[in-house]
């Protein structure tokens, strides 16, 4: 038996293939599991996924590698233009110092205990927001909660107007569609949502500047300010980032989260039982049916882990959802809100780990807690939309009907 296998590493020609690029193809296929039954690492066409919890714990934090995504644009074969010129410069793909500096700078303005003034205002926006439709018992989830609740999110965060929010969703969504297989196909409208996105978050900040608050946006305008603070560019690109970044993935974890109570309504039942399970729903639902079903990581020289040996370039696609219901941890674990569970991969880790992740865990929350305590029996009104279950998945519809409590 050679060395690697004695550590439990298949050699590179042995090891499961996984058509990872198809979009076709779920990150929960019996095959992908059928792959973690046999080898912690598969191969696929962008490189190696890691597919069990303990390697990619180990791997998120590993000093041989660095963000994957800092040359998406250039591999679509864009070279320029606002969305490939401000995804270059962005906190997510920035590495070394000038990525420490910036979460210096930006780690304060996202501190659990200035998350909890903002419960407030996340407890006043879902109650308005299901004023809307809860008395006709249906909605579309997504179009009726999920959306506006992600941008009024945002818009609560950065201390921006409401009324923004609507812009904020759509040109979020097509920005969004650069990170897609067909960004170069879409370049002009992707172009124009990063450019009137900039625009828009630039008039915040201006607004800022003269009139600050007590929120993001003016702390970062505030660091801004100060010696060896941030540049600019840096705040005006963070800003961006964060509105980009805080959307999408916000409204698609509620939806998925929304997905697995529908098929589980003891567990919604046990949440309105017990408000104080809010957390722990939110991040049991992230545990299993995670937004971000995998994060990309680079080789940036050659190594060896497990056994394995890695080159330099090599892309790594750590997968989030199959770290998330690795049996090894979570011993086959059905989704169960009162069970106490270790760390799921959903945020991510490491250096890149999510900037908004307290606001998120806090505010999903808060919408799972007070949607419980007025709906029950929620059951599918109609055929829900899905993106592909694989890369940055949710629902894009998903119709319910439910009775009042
Ligand atoms: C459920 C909602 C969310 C999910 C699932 C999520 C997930 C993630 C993940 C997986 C990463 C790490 C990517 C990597 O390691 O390669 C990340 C990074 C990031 N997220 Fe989130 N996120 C969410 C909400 C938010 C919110 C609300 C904000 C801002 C208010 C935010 C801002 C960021 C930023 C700025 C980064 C980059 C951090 C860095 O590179 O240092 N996210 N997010």
């Amino acid at each position: 038996m050679t060395r690697m296998m004695r550590q439990g590493t298949l050699p590179l020609d042995q090891a499961p293939f996984l058509m990872l690029s198809d979009p076709k193809m779920s990150v929960r296929a019996p095959e992908v599991r059928a792959a973690r039954a046999a080898s912690w690492y598969a191969r696929t066409p962008y490189g190696l996924a890691i597919l069990r919890h303990a390697e990619m714990g180990r791997l998120l934090i590993h000093p041989s590698l660095r963000q994957g995504s800092h040359n998406w644009a250039a591999l679509n074969g864009v070279h320029s233009g606002a969305f490939a010129d401000w995804w270059g410069k962005t906190i997510l793909v920035t590495e070394g110092a000038d990525h420490t500096r910036l979460r210096r700078l930006v780690n304060p303005a996202f501190t659990p205990k200035r998350v909890r003034t903002l419960m407030p205002a996340f407890e006043a926006l879902t109650e308005s927001l299901m004023a809307d439709w809860i008395d006709t018992g249906s909605c579309d989830f997504m179009a009726d909660f999920a959306d506006p609740y992600a941008g009024r999110v945002l818009t609560i965060l950065m201390g921006m107007p409401g009324g923004m929010a609507a812009d904020i969703l759509r040109f979020a969504a097509d920005m969004g569609l650069g990170l897609g297989v067909t960004y170069k196909d879409c370049l002009p409208r992707i172009d124009a949502a990063t450019e009137a996105m900039c625009a828009l978050v630039q008039a915040a900040i201006d607004v800022r500047r003269t009139a600050p608050g007590d929120d993001v946006l003016s702390l970062l305008v505030a660091a801004a300010q100060q010696q060896n603070g941030l540049t600019e560019e840096e705040l005006l690109n963070l800003g961006v980032m964060i509105v980009f970044a805080g959307v999408d993935t916000t409204r698609n974890q509620l939806g998925l989260g929304m997905s697995l109570f529908i098929e589980h309504p003891t567990q919604w039942e046990a949440l309105a039982a017990n408000p104080g399970l809010d957390l722990a729903a939110a991040n049991e639902c992230m545990r299993l049916r995670p937004t971000i079903t995998w994060v990309t990581r680079e080789a940036v020289e050659d190594f060896e882990f497990q056994g394995l040996p890695i080159a330099k370039g090599t892309t790594l696609h750590l997968m989030s959802e199959s770290a998330g219901t690795d049996p090894k941890v979570f011993d086959n674990a059905p989704f169960d809100i009162t069970a106490r569970r270790g760390i799921n991969y959903g945020f991510g880790g490491g250096i890149h780990v999510c900037l908004g992740r307290i606001v998120a865990r806090n505010d999903m929350a808060v919408a799972y807690r007070l949607l419980s305590r007025r709906m029950t029996n929620i059951r599918p009104a109609g055929a829900p939309a899905y993106l592909p279950d694989s890369g940055n998945t949710g629902p894009i519809c998903l119709p319910i009907t439910f009775d009042l409590r």
